[in-house]
Protein backbone atom coordinates (compact mmCIF):
# COMPACT_ATOMS: atom_id res chain seq x y z
CA UNK A 1 0.00 0.00 0.00
CA UNK A 2 1.58 3.42 -1.05
CA UNK A 3 1.34 6.27 1.19
CA UNK A 4 -1.72 8.03 -0.59
CA UNK A 5 -3.55 4.91 -0.72
CA UNK A 6 -3.57 4.77 3.42
CA UNK A 7 -4.12 8.36 3.92
CA UNK A 8 -7.15 7.41 1.96
CA UNK A 9 -7.90 4.52 4.13
CA UNK A 10 -7.39 6.73 7.74
CA UNK A 11 -9.18 9.28 6.03
CA UNK A 12 -12.59 6.63 5.87
CA UNK A 13 -12.33 5.72 8.95
CA UNK A 14 -12.27 8.53 10.80
CA UNK A 15 -15.43 9.62 8.74
CA UNK A 16 -16.99 6.37 9.79
CA UNK A 17 -15.89 6.56 13.41
CA UNK A 18 -17.24 10.52 13.62
CA UNK A 19 -20.81 9.06 12.06
CA UNK A 20 -20.83 6.58 14.63
CA UNK A 21 -20.12 9.03 17.57
CA UNK A 22 -22.40 11.48 16.25
CA UNK A 23 -25.24 8.79 15.96
CA UNK A 24 -24.67 7.57 19.21
CA UNK A 25 -25.19 10.95 20.86
CA UNK A 26 -28.03 11.84 18.47
CA UNK A 27 -29.41 8.70 19.84
CA UNK A 28 -28.60 8.94 23.30
CA UNK A 29 -30.04 12.81 23.14
CA UNK A 30 -33.26 11.78 21.90
CA UNK A 31 -33.80 9.07 24.36
CA UNK A 32 -32.93 11.82 26.82
CA UNK A 33 -35.47 13.95 25.31
CA UNK A 34 -38.28 11.73 25.44
CA UNK A 35 -38.13 10.78 28.91
CA UNK A 36 -37.97 14.46 29.95
CA UNK A 37 -41.12 14.72 27.94
CA UNK A 38 -42.47 11.73 29.31
CA UNK A 39 -41.86 12.44 33.04
CA UNK A 40 -44.46 11.44 35.18
CA UNK A 41 -43.61 12.99 38.51
CA UNK A 42 -45.50 10.68 40.58
CA UNK A 43 -47.60 12.02 44.28
CA UNK A 44 -45.17 9.71 46.11
CA UNK A 45 -43.14 11.95 49.00
CA UNK A 46 -39.51 12.48 47.84
CA UNK A 47 -37.31 12.30 50.53
CA UNK A 48 -37.66 15.27 52.67
CA UNK A 49 -34.14 16.72 52.19
CA UNK A 50 -32.18 19.08 49.94
CA UNK A 51 -31.11 16.60 47.11
CA UNK A 52 -27.58 17.71 47.26
CA UNK A 53 -27.38 16.22 51.40
CA UNK A 54 -28.47 12.78 49.09
CA UNK A 55 -25.62 13.26 46.51
CA UNK A 56 -23.30 14.47 49.32
CA UNK A 57 -23.82 11.40 50.98
CA UNK A 58 -23.68 9.20 47.61
CA UNK A 59 -19.80 10.67 47.43
CA UNK A 60 -18.95 10.01 50.55
CA UNK A 61 -19.85 6.49 50.08
CA UNK A 62 -17.83 6.33 47.23
CA UNK A 63 -14.89 8.02 49.32
CA UNK A 64 -15.55 5.21 52.04
CA UNK A 65 -15.17 2.44 49.39
CA UNK A 66 -11.47 3.26 49.95
CA UNK A 67 -11.91 1.87 53.62
CA UNK A 68 -12.37 -2.03 53.38
CA UNK A 69 -13.60 -2.04 56.69
CA UNK A 70 -16.28 -0.33 55.63
CA UNK A 71 -18.03 -2.09 52.34
CA UNK A 72 -20.73 0.72 50.35
CA UNK A 73 -23.32 -1.67 50.40
CA UNK A 74 -23.05 -1.63 53.93
CA UNK A 75 -23.50 2.31 54.02
CA UNK A 76 -26.26 2.80 51.64
CA UNK A 77 -28.33 0.02 53.53
CA UNK A 78 -27.55 1.82 56.42
CA UNK A 79 -28.28 5.59 54.83
CA UNK A 80 -31.88 4.05 53.54
CA UNK A 81 -32.91 2.46 56.40
CA UNK A 82 -32.16 6.24 58.74
CA UNK A 83 -34.66 7.68 55.50
CA UNK A 84 -36.53 5.00 56.44
CA UNK A 85 -37.20 6.51 60.02
CA UNK A 86 -36.80 9.88 59.09
CA UNK A 87 -40.38 8.93 56.31
CA UNK A 88 -41.91 6.41 58.58
CA UNK A 89 -45.21 8.70 58.92
CA UNK A 90 -45.74 9.20 55.59
CA UNK A 91 -45.29 4.96 55.25
CA UNK A 92 -43.65 5.24 51.88
CA UNK A 93 -41.23 6.89 49.57
CA UNK A 94 -39.32 7.87 46.16
CA UNK A 95 -35.97 8.20 45.39
CA UNK A 96 -35.28 9.36 41.51
CA UNK A 97 -32.44 8.21 40.18
CA UNK A 98 -31.95 10.14 36.97
CA UNK A 99 -35.81 9.67 35.93
CA UNK A 100 -36.64 6.37 37.51
CA UNK A 101 -38.94 6.27 40.34
CA UNK A 102 -37.40 4.02 43.32
CA UNK A 103 -40.40 3.09 45.49
CA UNK A 104 -39.28 2.23 49.06
CA UNK A 105 -42.04 -0.27 50.91
CA UNK A 106 -41.35 -0.54 54.82
CA UNK A 107 -44.91 -0.85 56.24
CA UNK A 108 -47.04 -4.09 56.19
CA UNK A 109 -49.93 -2.23 54.82
CA UNK A 110 -47.91 -1.16 51.57
CA UNK A 111 -45.77 -4.01 51.43
CA UNK A 112 -49.08 -6.21 51.07
CA UNK A 113 -50.07 -4.10 48.33
CA UNK A 114 -47.24 -5.03 46.52
CA UNK A 115 -46.86 -8.80 47.24
CA UNK A 116 -50.19 -10.04 47.38
CA UNK A 117 -50.87 -8.98 43.71
CA UNK A 118 -51.03 -11.46 40.91
CA UNK A 119 -49.94 -8.68 38.47
CA UNK A 120 -47.09 -7.21 39.76
CA UNK A 121 -44.78 -10.33 39.86
CA UNK A 122 -41.83 -9.00 37.38
CA UNK A 123 -39.21 -9.18 38.82
CA UNK A 124 -36.42 -5.71 38.58
CA UNK A 125 -34.26 -5.38 35.68
CA UNK A 126 -31.30 -5.71 37.92
CA UNK A 127 -32.61 -9.60 38.57
CA UNK A 128 -31.47 -9.72 34.44
CA UNK A 129 -27.49 -9.55 35.77
CA UNK A 130 -28.15 -13.22 36.75
CA UNK A 131 -29.18 -14.68 33.36
CA UNK A 132 -25.64 -15.76 32.20
CA UNK A 133 -25.98 -17.82 35.22
CA UNK A 134 -29.71 -18.55 35.91
CA UNK A 135 -30.91 -18.43 32.38
CA UNK A 136 -34.44 -17.13 33.15
CA UNK A 137 -35.43 -19.86 36.10
CA UNK A 138 -38.02 -19.80 38.43
CA UNK A 139 -36.44 -16.92 40.33
CA UNK A 140 -35.66 -14.76 37.41
CA UNK A 141 -38.84 -15.60 34.72
CA UNK A 142 -41.77 -13.89 34.56
CA UNK A 143 -45.14 -14.17 32.83
CA UNK A 144 -46.26 -17.51 31.15
CA UNK A 145 -42.91 -19.17 31.64
CA UNK A 146 -42.79 -18.77 35.28
CA UNK A 147 -46.63 -19.35 35.79
CA UNK A 148 -45.57 -22.98 34.01
CA UNK A 149 -42.25 -23.58 35.93
CA UNK A 150 -43.73 -22.33 39.08
CA UNK A 151 -46.99 -25.11 38.86
CA UNK A 152 -44.65 -27.62 37.32
CA UNK A 153 -41.92 -27.63 40.15
CA UNK A 154 -44.37 -27.11 43.52
CA UNK A 155 -45.57 -30.31 43.83
CA UNK A 156 -41.14 -31.21 44.11
CA UNK A 157 -41.69 -29.04 47.84
CA UNK A 158 -44.26 -31.07 48.91
CA UNK A 159 -43.56 -32.21 52.24
CA UNK A 160 -44.39 -36.19 51.32
CA UNK A 161 -41.11 -35.37 48.89
CA UNK A 162 -39.24 -32.98 51.95
CA UNK A 163 -39.01 -36.23 53.85
CA UNK A 164 -36.90 -38.11 51.90
CA UNK A 165 -34.41 -35.58 52.13
CA UNK A 166 -34.11 -35.96 56.01
CA UNK A 167 -31.31 -38.58 55.56
CA UNK A 168 -29.31 -36.17 54.04
CA UNK A 169 -29.57 -33.26 55.95
CA UNK A 170 -28.78 -35.83 58.94
CA UNK A 171 -25.35 -37.30 56.95
CA UNK A 172 -24.30 -33.91 55.93
CA UNK A 173 -24.96 -32.34 59.70
CA UNK A 174 -23.01 -35.50 61.43
CA UNK A 175 -20.24 -34.26 58.79
CA UNK A 176 -20.51 -30.64 59.95
CA UNK A 177 -20.58 -32.03 64.22
CA UNK A 178 -17.49 -33.82 63.35
CA UNK A 179 -15.58 -30.93 62.22
CA UNK A 180 -16.71 -29.36 64.92
CA UNK A 181 -15.33 -31.54 67.06
CA UNK A 182 -11.44 -30.62 66.25
CA UNK A 183 -12.67 -26.90 66.28
CA UNK A 184 -13.66 -26.88 70.32
CA UNK A 185 -9.70 -26.03 71.61
CA UNK A 186 -9.84 -23.17 68.97
CA UNK A 187 -10.43 -19.75 70.89
CA UNK A 188 -13.13 -19.02 67.99
CA UNK A 189 -14.49 -20.21 64.38
CA UNK A 190 -15.81 -18.08 61.60
CA UNK A 191 -18.96 -19.76 61.07
CA UNK A 192 -19.72 -18.88 57.51
CA UNK A 193 -17.44 -21.08 55.51
CA UNK A 194 -18.55 -23.81 57.54
CA UNK A 195 -22.02 -23.74 57.42
CA UNK A 196 -21.74 -22.43 53.39
CA UNK A 197 -20.00 -26.16 52.88
CA UNK A 198 -22.27 -28.10 54.48
CA UNK A 199 -25.17 -26.60 53.03
CA UNK A 200 -23.85 -26.44 49.37
CA UNK A 201 -23.21 -30.11 50.03
CA UNK A 202 -26.70 -30.16 51.22
CA UNK A 203 -28.20 -28.63 48.09
CA UNK A 204 -25.82 -30.74 45.53
CA UNK A 205 -26.72 -33.95 47.05
CA UNK A 206 -30.67 -33.02 46.72
CA UNK A 207 -31.13 -31.26 43.94
CA UNK A 208 -28.50 -33.18 41.69
CA UNK A 209 -28.39 -36.77 43.33
CA UNK A 210 -24.02 -36.05 43.69
CA UNK A 211 -22.00 -35.32 46.56
CA UNK A 212 -19.50 -32.94 45.71
CA UNK A 213 -17.78 -33.28 49.53
CA UNK A 214 -17.14 -29.31 49.59
CA UNK A 215 -16.79 -30.43 53.37
CA UNK A 216 -14.04 -32.44 52.97
CA UNK A 217 -12.59 -30.04 50.90
CA UNK A 218 -12.82 -31.29 47.77
CA UNK A 219 -14.31 -29.42 44.61
CA UNK A 220 -12.79 -26.39 46.50
CA UNK A 221 -12.86 -24.48 42.69
CA UNK A 222 -16.16 -25.46 42.52
CA UNK A 223 -17.03 -23.97 46.05
CA UNK A 224 -15.19 -20.50 44.97
CA UNK A 225 -16.68 -20.10 41.56
CA UNK A 226 -20.04 -20.08 43.09
CA UNK A 227 -18.41 -17.85 45.64
CA UNK A 228 -17.31 -15.34 42.69
CA UNK A 229 -20.03 -15.37 40.86
CA UNK A 230 -22.48 -13.55 43.66
CA UNK A 231 -19.38 -11.24 44.35
CA UNK A 232 -19.28 -10.43 40.50
CA UNK A 233 -22.88 -9.60 40.66
CA UNK A 234 -22.50 -7.27 43.45
CA UNK A 235 -20.03 -5.40 42.23
CA UNK A 236 -21.81 -5.05 38.89
CA UNK A 237 -24.97 -4.43 40.44
CA UNK A 238 -23.54 -0.94 41.75
CA UNK A 239 -21.76 -0.04 38.57
CA UNK A 240 -24.97 0.87 36.09
CA UNK A 241 -22.53 1.52 33.30
CA UNK A 242 -21.03 -2.53 33.46
CA UNK A 243 -24.86 -3.47 33.01
CA UNK A 244 -24.27 -3.75 29.23
CA UNK A 245 -22.43 -7.43 28.56
CA UNK A 246 -20.08 -6.05 25.87
CA UNK A 247 -18.44 -3.42 28.59
CA UNK A 248 -18.80 -6.17 31.25
CA UNK A 249 -16.78 -8.91 29.72
CA UNK A 250 -13.99 -6.82 29.22
CA UNK A 251 -13.49 -5.69 32.78
CA UNK A 252 -11.00 -8.03 35.21
CA UNK A 253 -14.25 -8.84 37.37
CA UNK A 254 -16.16 -9.51 34.06
CA UNK A 255 -13.63 -12.04 32.67
CA UNK A 256 -13.59 -13.72 36.43
CA UNK A 257 -17.28 -14.06 36.10
CA UNK A 258 -17.41 -15.65 32.77
CA UNK A 259 -14.43 -18.52 34.22
CA UNK A 260 -16.37 -18.85 37.12
CA UNK A 261 -19.47 -19.51 35.17
CA UNK A 262 -17.69 -22.04 32.57
CA UNK A 263 -16.44 -23.88 35.99
CA UNK A 264 -20.23 -24.02 37.43
CA UNK A 265 -21.92 -24.92 34.09
CA UNK A 266 -19.48 -27.92 33.09
CA UNK A 267 -19.76 -29.50 36.50
CA UNK A 268 -23.86 -29.12 35.95
CA UNK A 269 -23.89 -30.72 32.72
CA UNK A 270 -21.81 -33.26 33.31
CA UNK A 271 -24.04 -34.41 36.03
CA UNK A 272 -26.96 -33.53 33.82
CA UNK A 273 -25.59 -35.58 31.38
CA UNK A 274 -24.17 -38.61 33.16
CA UNK A 275 -28.05 -38.64 35.12
CA UNK A 276 -29.66 -38.80 32.05
CA UNK A 277 -27.68 -41.81 30.36
CA UNK A 278 -28.21 -43.45 33.97
CA UNK A 279 -32.11 -42.56 33.40
CA UNK A 280 -32.27 -43.94 29.98
CA UNK A 281 -30.10 -47.30 30.60
CA UNK A 282 -33.07 -47.86 33.51
CA UNK A 283 -35.82 -46.06 31.60
CA UNK A 284 -36.53 -45.13 35.14
CA UNK A 285 -38.64 -42.17 34.57
CA UNK A 286 -41.42 -44.26 32.74
CA UNK A 287 -42.43 -46.10 36.16
CA UNK A 288 -43.18 -43.18 37.78
CA UNK A 289 -44.94 -39.82 37.16
CA UNK A 290 -42.69 -36.37 37.88
CA UNK A 291 -43.53 -35.09 40.85
CA UNK A 292 -46.43 -37.21 41.66
CA UNK A 293 -47.54 -36.64 45.21
CA UNK A 294 -46.77 -40.32 46.08
CA UNK A 295 -45.89 -41.05 49.72
CA UNK A 296 -42.19 -41.99 50.50
CA UNK A 297 -43.73 -46.04 50.75
CA UNK A 298 -44.80 -45.60 47.55
CA UNK A 299 -42.09 -44.36 45.65
CA UNK A 300 -38.77 -47.17 44.61
CA UNK A 301 -36.08 -44.70 46.18
CA UNK A 302 -35.87 -41.15 46.48
CA UNK A 303 -35.31 -38.65 44.06
CA UNK A 304 -33.04 -36.07 43.55
CA UNK A 305 -34.58 -32.90 42.21
CA UNK A 306 -32.37 -33.37 39.40
CA UNK A 307 -34.26 -36.57 38.56
CA UNK A 308 -37.34 -35.04 38.70
CA UNK A 309 -37.13 -32.64 36.39
CA UNK A 310 -35.36 -34.97 33.78
CA UNK A 311 -38.21 -37.51 33.64
CA UNK A 312 -40.41 -34.41 33.14
CA UNK A 313 -37.63 -33.82 30.02
CA UNK A 314 -37.51 -36.64 28.74
CA UNK A 315 -41.45 -37.62 28.70
CA UNK A 316 -42.17 -33.90 27.43
CA UNK A 317 -39.13 -32.78 24.81
CA UNK A 318 -40.82 -29.17 24.98
CA UNK A 319 -39.05 -28.80 28.36
CA UNK A 320 -35.26 -28.96 27.43
CA UNK A 321 -31.92 -29.59 28.80
CA UNK A 322 -31.24 -26.02 28.96
CA UNK A 323 -34.67 -25.65 31.23
CA UNK A 324 -33.36 -28.20 33.12
CA UNK A 325 -30.05 -26.96 33.56
CA UNK A 326 -31.33 -23.76 34.51
CA UNK A 327 -33.34 -24.70 37.07
CA UNK A 328 -30.68 -26.57 38.63
CA UNK A 329 -28.96 -23.48 38.84
CA UNK A 330 -31.63 -21.86 40.07
CA UNK A 331 -32.01 -24.34 42.89
CA UNK A 332 -28.33 -24.51 43.60
CA UNK A 333 -27.92 -20.44 44.31
CA UNK A 334 -31.17 -19.72 46.01
CA UNK A 335 -30.93 -23.11 48.22
CA UNK A 336 -27.20 -22.65 49.56
CA UNK A 337 -26.31 -18.95 50.37
CA UNK A 338 -29.76 -18.02 52.23
CA UNK A 339 -29.59 -21.01 54.58
CA UNK A 340 -26.34 -21.42 55.16
CA UNK A 341 -26.41 -17.75 55.69
CA UNK A 342 -29.51 -18.12 58.23
CA UNK A 343 -27.76 -21.27 60.04
CA UNK A 344 -24.89 -18.96 60.65
CA UNK A 345 -27.08 -15.99 62.44
CA UNK A 346 -29.04 -18.53 64.46
CA UNK A 347 -25.78 -19.50 66.05
CA UNK A 348 -24.30 -16.15 66.57
CA UNK A 349 -27.83 -14.80 68.23
CA UNK A 350 -27.58 -18.11 70.17
CA UNK A 351 -24.10 -17.49 71.44
CA UNK A 352 -25.18 -13.85 72.33
CA UNK A 353 -28.24 -15.25 74.58
CA UNK A 354 -26.98 -18.28 76.81
CA UNK A 355 -30.32 -18.35 78.49
CA UNK A 356 -32.22 -18.97 75.30
CA UNK A 357 -29.62 -21.31 73.90
CA UNK A 358 -30.18 -23.26 77.11
CA UNK A 359 -33.88 -23.18 76.52
CA UNK A 360 -33.54 -24.68 73.18
CA UNK A 361 -30.83 -27.46 74.40
CA UNK A 362 -33.61 -28.57 77.13
CA UNK A 363 -36.06 -28.58 74.58
CA UNK A 364 -33.58 -30.98 72.56
CA UNK A 365 -32.58 -33.05 75.62
CA UNK A 366 -36.50 -33.64 76.13
CA UNK A 367 -36.95 -34.76 72.52
CA UNK A 368 -34.29 -37.02 72.26
CA UNK A 369 -33.93 -38.49 76.01
CA UNK A 370 -30.54 -37.29 76.26
CA UNK A 371 -29.26 -39.80 73.41
CA UNK A 372 -27.50 -37.07 71.10
CA UNK A 373 -26.43 -39.62 68.47
CA UNK A 374 -30.05 -40.74 67.75
CA UNK A 375 -30.78 -39.77 64.68
CA UNK A 376 -33.46 -37.00 64.07
CA UNK A 377 -36.73 -38.24 62.33
CA UNK A 378 -39.82 -36.71 61.08
CA UNK A 379 -41.68 -36.70 64.16
CA UNK A 380 -38.73 -34.92 65.99
CA UNK A 381 -39.23 -32.11 63.81
CA UNK A 382 -43.01 -30.79 64.70
CA UNK A 383 -41.61 -30.93 68.78
CA UNK A 384 -38.79 -28.34 68.14
CA UNK A 385 -41.28 -25.76 68.76
CA UNK A 386 -38.90 -23.12 70.65
CA UNK A 387 -36.23 -23.50 67.62
CA UNK A 388 -38.60 -22.95 65.35
CA UNK A 389 -39.25 -19.76 67.38
CA UNK A 390 -35.54 -19.11 67.11
CA UNK A 391 -34.97 -19.65 63.80
CA UNK A 392 -38.00 -17.36 62.41
CA UNK A 393 -36.52 -14.41 65.24
CA UNK A 394 -33.29 -14.90 63.21
CA UNK A 395 -34.79 -14.16 60.25
CA UNK A 396 -36.54 -11.10 61.58
CA UNK A 397 -33.63 -9.89 62.93
CA UNK A 398 -30.69 -10.60 59.99
CA UNK A 399 -33.35 -11.93 56.82
CA UNK A 400 -31.06 -13.51 54.40
CA UNK A 401 -32.71 -11.56 51.38
CA UNK A 402 -32.41 -8.30 52.71
CA UNK A 403 -34.69 -6.61 50.14
CA UNK A 404 -36.86 -7.60 47.62
CA UNK A 405 -37.65 -5.68 44.10
CA UNK A 406 -40.08 -5.80 41.50
CA UNK A 407 -40.47 -3.64 38.27
CA UNK A 408 -43.99 -2.88 37.79
CA UNK A 409 -45.26 -2.27 33.97
CA UNK A 410 -48.57 -0.70 34.74
CA UNK A 411 -49.40 2.10 37.21
CA UNK A 412 -51.22 0.97 40.07
CA UNK A 413 -52.56 2.25 43.66
CA UNK A 414 -50.77 2.16 47.04
CA UNK A 415 -52.16 4.20 49.92
CA UNK A 416 -54.18 6.45 47.40
CA UNK A 417 -50.77 7.59 45.74
CA UNK A 418 -50.57 6.52 41.76
CA UNK A 419 -47.11 4.77 40.97
CA UNK A 420 -46.29 5.22 37.87
CA UNK A 421 -45.18 2.38 35.07
CA UNK A 422 -41.89 1.17 34.99
CA UNK A 423 -41.26 2.15 38.93
CA UNK A 424 -38.93 0.07 40.40
CA UNK A 425 -40.49 -1.35 44.14
CA UNK A 426 -38.03 -2.22 46.57
CA UNK A 427 -39.42 -3.92 50.30
CA UNK A 428 -36.98 -3.13 52.60
CA UNK A 429 -37.48 -6.69 54.48
CA UNK A 430 -34.66 -5.28 57.14
CA UNK A 431 -36.67 -2.26 57.58
CA UNK A 432 -39.77 -3.71 57.78
CA UNK A 433 -38.84 -6.28 60.34
CA UNK A 434 -38.26 -3.60 62.86
CA UNK A 435 -40.81 -2.16 62.83
CA UNK A 436 -42.12 -0.88 66.84
CA UNK A 437 -45.62 -1.37 66.01
CA UNK A 438 -45.14 -4.89 65.02
CA UNK A 439 -42.30 -6.07 67.28
CA UNK A 440 -42.20 -3.89 70.17
CA UNK A 441 -38.72 -3.78 71.19
CA UNK A 442 -37.52 -4.56 67.92
CA UNK A 443 -33.53 -4.61 68.10
CA UNK A 444 -34.06 -7.50 70.53
CA UNK A 445 -33.84 -11.17 70.32
CA UNK A 446 -37.01 -12.23 71.57
CA UNK A 447 -38.13 -16.05 69.86
CA UNK A 448 -41.28 -15.70 72.07
CA UNK A 449 -42.92 -13.14 69.94
CA UNK A 450 -43.64 -15.33 67.60
CA UNK A 451 -45.55 -17.74 69.99
CA UNK A 452 -49.14 -18.47 68.93
CA UNK A 453 -50.69 -16.42 71.49
CA UNK A 454 -48.15 -13.39 71.02
CA UNK A 455 -48.39 -13.77 67.11
CA UNK A 456 -52.01 -13.07 67.58
CA UNK A 457 -53.23 -9.50 65.69
CA UNK A 458 -50.05 -8.94 64.10
CA UNK A 459 -49.81 -7.90 60.38
CA UNK A 460 -49.68 -11.03 58.05
CA UNK A 461 -47.02 -8.57 55.98
CA UNK A 462 -45.39 -7.51 58.71
CA UNK A 463 -42.71 -10.14 58.71
CA UNK A 464 -42.28 -11.92 55.12
CA UNK A 465 -38.59 -13.59 55.19
CA UNK A 466 -39.44 -15.83 52.76
CA UNK A 467 -41.83 -12.89 50.63
CA UNK A 468 -45.46 -13.64 50.61
CA UNK A 469 -48.04 -14.26 47.53
CA UNK A 470 -47.58 -15.74 44.92
CA UNK A 471 -44.07 -15.33 44.37
CA UNK A 472 -43.15 -16.52 47.92
CA UNK A 473 -39.98 -18.74 48.13
CA UNK A 474 -40.88 -22.08 47.18
CA UNK A 475 -37.89 -23.81 49.14
CA UNK A 476 -39.19 -22.00 52.38
CA UNK A 477 -40.21 -25.74 54.01
CA UNK A 478 -37.38 -27.00 52.80
CA UNK A 479 -34.80 -24.50 54.71
CA UNK A 480 -36.72 -24.37 57.83
CA UNK A 481 -36.12 -28.80 57.76
CA UNK A 482 -32.62 -28.19 57.23
CA UNK A 483 -32.61 -25.37 59.60
CA UNK A 484 -33.73 -26.93 62.24
CA UNK A 485 -31.63 -30.21 61.49
CA UNK A 486 -28.55 -28.92 61.24
CA UNK A 487 -28.99 -26.45 64.38
CA UNK A 488 -30.52 -29.64 66.23
CA UNK A 489 -27.65 -31.95 65.83
CA UNK A 490 -24.73 -28.87 66.67
CA UNK A 491 -27.18 -27.82 69.63
CA UNK A 492 -27.26 -31.40 71.04
CA UNK A 493 -23.19 -31.66 71.57
CA UNK A 494 -21.92 -28.21 71.59
CA UNK A 495 -22.06 -25.06 73.66
CA UNK A 496 -21.81 -21.74 71.69
CA UNK A 497 -20.86 -18.16 72.66
CA UNK A 498 -20.24 -15.40 69.90
CA UNK A 499 -17.37 -13.37 70.64
CA UNK A 500 -18.52 -10.12 69.26
CA UNK A 501 -21.63 -8.02 70.67
CA UNK A 502 -24.42 -6.96 68.17
CA UNK A 503 -23.15 -3.64 67.71
CA UNK A 504 -19.75 -4.28 66.37
CA UNK A 505 -20.74 -6.81 64.13
CA UNK A 506 -21.02 -4.92 60.87
CA UNK A 507 -23.78 -5.90 58.10
CA UNK A 508 -24.02 -5.70 54.52
CA UNK A 509 -26.64 -6.69 51.85
CA UNK A 510 -23.92 -8.65 49.48
CA UNK A 511 -26.47 -10.82 47.25
CA UNK A 512 -27.63 -12.28 51.08
CA UNK A 513 -27.14 -10.90 54.72
CA UNK A 514 -23.53 -10.99 54.96
CA UNK A 515 -21.39 -10.13 57.86
CA UNK A 516 -18.42 -8.05 56.92
CA UNK A 517 -15.79 -9.44 59.37
CA UNK A 518 -14.91 -13.30 60.54
CA UNK A 519 -18.79 -14.10 62.43
CA UNK A 520 -16.62 -15.03 65.18
CA UNK A 521 -17.99 -18.26 67.49
CA UNK A 522 -16.38 -20.44 70.23
CA UNK A 523 -17.62 -24.19 70.33
CA UNK A 524 -17.41 -26.11 73.45
CA UNK A 525 -18.76 -29.77 74.29
CA UNK A 526 -21.97 -29.72 76.26
CA UNK A 527 -21.53 -32.31 78.18
CA UNK A 528 -18.55 -34.93 80.25
CA UNK A 529 -20.51 -37.39 78.17
CA UNK A 530 -19.15 -35.45 74.79
CA UNK A 531 -15.77 -34.52 76.42
CA UNK A 532 -15.02 -38.00 76.53
CA UNK A 533 -16.57 -38.63 73.12
CA UNK A 534 -14.23 -35.98 71.55
CA UNK A 535 -10.82 -37.20 73.58
CA UNK A 536 -11.49 -40.47 71.95
CA UNK A 537 -11.85 -39.28 68.40
CA UNK A 538 -9.09 -37.07 68.93
CA UNK A 539 -6.96 -40.01 70.07
CA UNK A 540 -8.16 -42.21 67.14
CA UNK A 541 -6.64 -39.45 64.82
C1 LIG B 1 -33.51 -19.34 54.95
C2 LIG B 1 -33.59 -19.70 53.71
C3 LIG B 1 -34.28 -18.94 52.61
C4 LIG B 1 -34.78 -17.67 52.59
C5 LIG B 1 -34.75 -16.64 53.71
C6 LIG B 1 -35.36 -17.47 51.28
C7 LIG B 1 -35.99 -16.29 50.87
C8 LIG B 1 -36.54 -16.10 49.63
C9 LIG B 1 -37.17 -14.88 49.21
C10 LIG B 1 -37.32 -13.62 50.05
C11 LIG B 1 -37.59 -15.06 47.93
C12 LIG B 1 -38.27 -14.03 47.05
C13 LIG B 1 -37.17 -13.35 46.26
C14 LIG B 1 -37.69 -12.28 45.36
O1 LIG B 1 -38.88 -12.13 45.13
O2 LIG B 1 -36.81 -11.56 44.86
C15 LIG B 1 -37.23 -16.41 47.53
C16 LIG B 1 -37.51 -16.96 46.31
C17 LIG B 1 -37.09 -18.21 45.92
N1 LIG B 1 -36.45 -19.14 46.71
FE1 LIG B 1 -35.92 -18.90 48.65
N2 LIG B 1 -35.19 -18.60 50.54
C18 LIG B 1 -34.56 -19.53 51.31
C19 LIG B 1 -34.22 -20.82 50.94
C20 LIG B 1 -34.49 -21.38 49.74
C21 LIG B 1 -34.17 -22.74 49.37
C22 LIG B 1 -33.55 -23.76 50.33
C23 LIG B 1 -34.55 -22.91 48.07
C24 LIG B 1 -34.47 -24.13 47.21
C25 LIG B 1 -34.29 -25.34 47.61
C26 LIG B 1 -35.11 -21.65 47.61
C27 LIG B 1 -35.59 -21.42 46.34
C28 LIG B 1 -36.20 -20.25 45.94
C29 LIG B 1 -36.71 -20.03 44.59
C30 LIG B 1 -36.62 -21.00 43.42
C31 LIG B 1 -37.28 -18.75 44.58
C32 LIG B 1 -38.00 -18.07 43.43
C33 LIG B 1 -39.48 -18.40 43.55
C34 LIG B 1 -40.35 -17.73 42.50
O3 LIG B 1 -40.06 -16.61 42.07
O4 LIG B 1 -41.36 -18.35 42.14
N3 LIG B 1 -35.06 -20.76 48.64
N4 LIG B 1 -36.59 -17.02 48.59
Amino acid sequence: MDEDEFYRVLRVVGIVLRIFVFVTFAFSAIIFISKVIRFERCSIPTVNCHPILFYFSALLSLYKQSRPEVPPLCLILLGITGVCRIAAKQKLFCIYVLFKPFIIFFKPETVEVLLSSTTLIDKSKEYELLSPWLGTGLLTSTGKKWRRRRKLLTPAFHFSILDEFIPVFQEQSSILVSKLQYLVHEPWVDVVPLMTACTLDIICQTAMGVNIDAQGGRNTEYVRAVHEIGESFMYRVLRPWLYPNFIFKWTAYGRRFYDNLRRVQSLTKRVIKHKRQDMEAREEYAVIEPFSNHSPSQRKKRKAFLELLLEHHLKDPSFTEEDVSEEVHTFMFEGHDTTAMALSWALYCLGQNPEIQQRVQEELDDIFDDDIDRDIEREDLTRMKYLECVIKETLRLYPSVPFIARECKNSFTVLNHKVPPHSLCLILTCELHQDPESFPEPEKFIPERFFPENSKGRHPYAYVPFSAGPRNCIGQKFAMMEEKIVLANILRKFRVTSLDPRDEVLVTPNLTTKNVKPLRLRFEPRSIQCTWLFVKDNFDV
